[in-house]
Parts: structure tokens; sequence; C-alpha cells
């Protein structure tokens, strides 16, 4: 935090994303914290571009009290934004779970862990609702064993980021303990998904197919994602395949969404395409360098008055009924 301003004095990403920067360039390079942390690849631009090139009804005359609370795997949360599993979270801040977990606390929101082992994320699990996303990685027995270690703990749902399959190699830390990575054939996705009794997610959906498929394995929800654009460069954005995902598996599944998520406006967005709810990643990372639990606390707070502000405005009473004709739509929706 500076000396000059105050946490409750960030009233939007942009500030709190600003500052971050300022801290982080003491530290590391420009070509590590775009690297890193404000990655903008051609599939994470395209996330944006598709937000940016979304416009809205504005419905003004009425008198209604907006409503942001949904319930998700059995918990009752006070907003739709929640915080998605980042594995350096756990790593480059002290007890970074611990401060996640105080600020969704705090909101009335959900976080959503990486792949840590127990070691990170065991304390906090007992008195927080944890979401646990592990790696594909190469050691299915490791894999399974993670997940049935978080299942036993009390998460209270557990998944796998499949879009991480593919990579050729995953290190965690300098060790490389995690080994290689491979993606999962859906006869494997089966067995994982019957071996474990929570609410099963897959991470990293980007299109109808794979979506059918996490239904055919008995997933409880997807999130689609295009992991901020780190997977494959020419990756569409989750947005634009959000719609038709939701046509094909939303009455099964829940539907999820992250990726350049960064204001009130975006969530409304992201909910009217059919998401269920969003995730952020990087926001939390840059909030958490500048005021730890604090700064996320701010910016979820910050995030979610802003949606109620655009509720407002564009006549939606209650985030879980979002008509897609609020929005207007380019025409590569169509
Ligand atoms: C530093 C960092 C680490 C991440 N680690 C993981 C991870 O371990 N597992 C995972 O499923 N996603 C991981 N993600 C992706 C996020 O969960 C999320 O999909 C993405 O960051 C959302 O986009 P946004 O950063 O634009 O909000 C990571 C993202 C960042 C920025």
């Amino acid at each position: 935090m500076t000396q000059e301003k105050k946490i409750s004095d960030f009233t939007s990403f942009e500030e709190l994303k600003e500052e971050a920067m300022k801290i982080m360039g003491k530290t590391l390079s420009q070509e590590q914290m775009t690297r890193q942390f404000g990655f903008k690849g051609p599939g994470d631009k395209r996330s944006r571009d598709v937000l940016d090139n979304i416009f809205f009804k504005q419905q003004i005359i009425q008198d209604i009290e907006p409503k942001t609370d949904i319930e998700l795997f059995d918990q009752k949360l006070k907003t739709p934004i929640m915080i998605a599993p980042m594995a350096s979270m756990a790593t480059m801040f002290e007890d970074g779970i611990g401060k996640m977990c105080a600020a969704t606390r705090e909101v009335g929101s959900m976080t959503w862990v990486a792949f840590y082992s127990k070691e990170h994320y065991g304390k906090h699990v007992k008195t927080n609702p944890l979401v646990f996303i592990m790696k594909p990685v190469a050691d299915r027995e490791k894999l399974l064993n993670e997940l049935k270690i978080a299942d036993a703990e009390g998460c209270v749902a557990l998944g796998i980021d499949v879009d991480s399959g593919g990579e050729t190699m995953f290190r965690m830390g300098a060790g490389g303990r995690w080994g290689f990575e491979k993606p999962l054939s859906i006869n494997e996705l089966k067995k994982i998904r019957e071996s474990v009794s929570k609410p099963f997610v897959i991470k990293g959906i980007l299109s109808v197919d794979d979506a059918l498929k996490a239904v055919e394995v008995g997933a409880d929800a997807i999130v689609v994602s295009n992991h901020y654009g780190m997977k494959i460069d020419y990756c569409q954005a989750p947005l634009e395949v959000l719609p038709s995902i939701v046509e094909a598996v939303g009455e099964k599944i829940e539907v999820l969404v992250d990726c350049q998520i960064r204001t009130g406006s975006d969530v409304l967005k992201a909910l009217a395409l059919g998401g269920k709810g969003v995730l952020l990643g990087r926001p939390i990372y840059w909030a958490a360098r500048v005021g730890g639990t604090e700064g996320i606390t701010q910016l979820l707070r910050v995030i979610t008055t802003e949606l109620k502000k655009i509720m407002v405005y564009t006549g939606i009473e209650n985030v879980r009924k979002v008509p897609r004709d609020t929005l207007i739509l380019p025409r590569t929706f169509f």
C-alpha cells in the first residue's frame, strides 16, 4: 500500500492495476511483468476485444433493488464474482490462500484454489468453501490422489483445468516436481469423476464439443475459459463461444466463465450471455500486491458495486435472470 493512498481510495480495477504495476516494477523487468501478469497475446486481446464490442440497452425508469446473490455447489454467495485458481497466489504471497479466503469471506464470494498440496489450503478448507482445481499431470495416480485428498479435506467442489493438458512440461517452483502434463481422454475423465464424491468441475472449455464431453463425463460444472490466452496463441474468446455452449449444455450443468473480466459491466455481459458466475484471475493478483486481503476485498467490492449500478441502468433486478437482449451484440454473435 502506498503512503498517500488508502485501500478504500481505490475505486476501480484500473487504479489498483496501475498501483500494482508500480510496485511490481521495482522488482520485476517489464518483460517479466508483461509475460506473467499483464499478458496480452492474441487470445487474451481477443477476450478483451469481444467484451469491448458489446453494449447495453439502457432502461433507467424503474425502482429496482439489484440482487447479486447466487447459489453454487450448495453455497450461498452474495456476489457472482469469484476468485480464479492461480497457482502462484500460494507461492508468491505469504499465506496467499488465507488472504484470498479472508477477502471472499468478507464479501460473500468463493475462492478457487489451484493444484497446491494440502499444506497450502489445508488450514483454510474447514472454514472456507474452497473449489480445488488440479492440473492434468502425467502421473495419473498423483492426479487422482490430490483430488481424493481435496475431497476428503472438505473442498466443496473439485476439478481439473483440462486446457493445461497440452503443455509440454509444467514446473512448480524450481523443482518441476509435478512432471509432464498430458491431455485427459474422456474415459480417463469418467474414471476420475467416479472416484470423487463432490461436484466435479472441468475448467478450460472453449467449444460445444468439449462441453458435451464434459456432460458425458458427468461433470456438474464447466468453466468456459481460454486460461488468459496462455495455452494457445490464437484461441477464441470465452464470451464469443459462451452462448452456443450454454444452449447446448446449460440445462444440464452450471456454466461459469472467465478471462478479461474487469468491471461490473464485463460481469453483466458474461451473465447476459448465459454464465452463472465469473472468475477473476490477474486482477486478484494485482489487488493482493497493492493491499493483501484488504486489496482483494476492495476489488471484489468495487466490481460488485459497479455490477449493481449497471443492473440499475439496464433494468435488471436479479443476476440469476439476465436476458440476452439486455445487450447489443456485434454481428459476429449471429
Ligand atoms: C499467475 C496466474 C496463475 C494461474 N494459475 C492457474 C492454475 O494453476 N490453474 C488454473 O486452472 N488456472 C490458472 N490460471 C488461470 C486463471 O484461473 C484464470 O483462468 C485466468 O487468469 C482468468 O483470466 P484473467 O486473468 O484475465 O481474469 C492462472 C492465471 C494467472 C494469471
